[in-house]
């Protein structure tokens, strides 16, 4: 191999290394026979160049014909200058080529199931399936190298701000992050199991517990609930604690880091970042994670019913709903179908109907028989505008709010100006608990190790959901990246939020005994915030689904369709653990 030693990357070559003997490594991207020439674009982790064979050397031009897609090659050749009319402006090693003088085949692929190329041509199903290759594409490997890259400057950003990386066990017990846990059975001690961590909260708060001051990790959790495009099974947390702090020590710290982060893609994030208290964003944005880059906002008109005359929105608004308006820009345009159509979407999620109203000659068409000078009312509080659409949904608040929130995201575009911008910001002041209907008992927003705020003590007794939270989460672009908050560290009080969540004396100490066993040995006051990792790089990636920046990842029903994973196992490794199934799964019978 001494004598194929690569002494260039591909894509590194440039016009100054006209003239050079250069040795490649890489895969064979393209070829285009043009009989006594033939051109190849070789691709390795930095780029692709253009290798050329000729007839002066026809064995070799033999040679290089029977190469396929994929091959894996190595050649020595010379670096030449293409003629200004043959230079490629689209690519970085455009102006040159290099000369083959020797090949040789390291390996050849069998028939790739789809061509290796930016955008990708292939489904997700066959992309996962055949990860390997689909990384080989040019955008792939920028990903990896980013994720690469973020993590180190947050490693580096953490370590020069005195923080210790400490890790965490994986094989360990139940968390409650709100989703279902990962259970690995243990052999030795049959009918019991670990849990893989959801995160490594307690773990965190017993490392400050234990004088550590200034912890940080890039972990790896693992969470059993349903996927979206910003959700896996397993993913990765920046996960920071800090003892003797508060809210705004976190705030500029994270604030910092973030800023550092943002430049690895050129661009400088302006901190501080705003807040909104969670009210605030519920009634502004009808949402907790707020996109800042769309400006249309919503309007609650509740106050205008008695004055407008309609049944329908004075039963609502008598049974103790809201009505919320939002004014779509340019939205006169929509169609009667249209219309008909995003009332049938609201209603599936939950609204009695959509009230619609636009601009027609010199008065107004409404999907609700009101006289035009009630309408005119509604128009001008809401401050639409000639062009707009006037939505409106009566309801429960929060199930108004949450429908007009969905709308804004959908139907409104965002400021053009911010459109390519990032605009975080803080949500503060979340309450401590919410009401489960499911459950029919008090459930914490964050988790139950949250602080409350002292103004708010006198309230947990008798008013407990009007208690505010220390918490608060990072949100960008309408994604949360981010939740933290500052954590109760004194037993009796943790021990009153336990009480207060419905858990008996014996449920908490099963669960939490050797936490509350380790708050009273002297813990300091502290706080923290466990980042997104996955969301972080998919925003720097400009994607839109953190599968684009996960090397191997899940697809959307939990499957890893590189291993075929989850998959059954033998039947006396079952045995072994002490574990027999219930049902029969599908293919035992080949698998045993
Ligand atoms: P939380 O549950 O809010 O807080 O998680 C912190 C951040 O992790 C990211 N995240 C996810 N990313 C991808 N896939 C998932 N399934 C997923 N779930 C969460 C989000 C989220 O904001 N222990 C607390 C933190 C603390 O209080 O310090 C916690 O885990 O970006």
């Amino acid at each position: 191999m001494t004598a194929w030693q690569r002494t260039h990357y591909c894509g590194h070559l440039r016009a100054q290394d006209e003239g050079r003997e250069v040795v490649l490594c890489g895969w064979v991207q393209r070829q285009r026979d043009l009989g006594n020439l033939l051109f190849i674009d070789l691709r390795d982790r930095e780029g692709v160049v253009q290798l050329v064979f000729s007839s002066a050397n026809s064995p070799l031009l033999e040679e290089a014909r029977r190469l396929g897609l994929e091959d894996c090659l190595g050649v020595r050749g010379k670096v030449r200058r293409r003629a200004p009319h043959l230079c490629n402006p689209r690519l970085a090693t455009g102006e040159i080529e290099v000369e083959v003088e020797e090949l040789v085949v390291f390996n050849r692929a069998a028939t790739p199931p789809f061509v290796v190329i930016d955008p990708p041509q292939a489904s997700e199903e066959l992309r996962y399936r055949y990860r390997y290759l689909d990384l080989r594409r040019p955008s792939m490997q920028r990903h990896l190298r980013l994720r690469h890259e973020a993590a180190l400057t947050i490693r580096n950003f953490f370590h020069r701000q005195g923080f210790l990386e400490v890790e965490t066990p994986f094989l360990t017990k139940s968390t409650p992050e709100g989703a279902r846990d990962y259970l690995v059975p243990s052999r030795i001690y049959r009918g019991r199991f670990f849990a893989l961590p959801q995160s490594p909260q307690l773990f965190k708060q017993i490392l400050m517990v234990a004088g550590v001051e200034r912890y940080f990790q890039i972990v790896r959790c693992f969470r059993d609930e349903d996927l979206r495009a910003d959700r896996q099974p397993e993913f990765t947390q920046i996960d920071v604690e800090m003892s003797f702090v508060d809210q705004e020590q976190i705030f500029s710290l994270i604030e910092e880091m973030m800023a550092e982060v943002w430049t690895l893609i050129g661009i400088d994030l302006k901190t501080p970042f705003p807040r909104l208290s969670y009210k605030e964003a519920w009634a502004r944005y009808g949402t907790d994670k707020p996109d800042l880059r769309i400006n249309t906002t919503l309007e609650d008109l509740t106050h205008l019913v008695p004055r407008l005359g309609s049944q329908v929105l004075q039963r609502a608004v008598e049974a103790g709903g809201r009505v919320i308006g939002l004014c779509v820009p340019g939205g006169q345009a929509f169609s009667r179908s249209q219309l008909s159509q995003l009332t049938r979407r609201v209603q599936d999620w939950g609204a009695k109907g959509l009230i619609w109203v636009k601009k027609k000659d010199n008065g107004w068409q409404a999907s609700l028989p009101l006289p035009q000078e009630n309408i005119a009312l509604l128009w001008q509080t809401a401050k639409a505008e000639e062009d707009s659409l006037l939505l409106l949904v009566a309801g429960p608040e929060k199930q108004a709010r949450e429908i007009m929130g969905r709308l804004r995201l959908e139907l409104c575009p965002p400021d053009p100006k911010l459109k390519d911008t990032f605009r975080c910001l803080w949500i503060t002041d979340f309450p401590l608990f919410e009401w489960s209907e499911e459950e029919n008992r008090l459930v914490s927003m964050h988790h139950p190790f949250t602080a409350p705020r002292e103004e708010d003590l006198e309230l947990l007794s008798d008013d407990a959901l009007k208690v505010r939270a220390k918490a608060y989460d990072l949100v960008c672009n309408g994604y949360e990246i981010g939740g933290g908050s500052i954590r109760i560290h004194r037993q009796d009080l943790q021990e009153k939020i336990f009480d207060l969540l419905g858990l008996s004396p014996a449920e908490v100490e099963q669960k939490f005994g050797f936490f509350l066993e380790a708050l009273r040995y002297g813990t300091p006051p502290h706080g923290g915030i466990a980042l997104g990792f996955d969301r972080i790089v998919m925003l720097l990636a400009g994607e839109s689904s953190i599968r684009e920046v996960i090397p191997f990842p899940k697809t959307t029903s939990s499957l890893c369709l590189l291993t075929g994973a989850p998959s059954p196992v033998r039947p006396e490794q079952l045995r072994e653990l002490g574990l027999i199934l219930a049902d029969k799964p599908p293919d035992e019978d080949e698998e045993a």
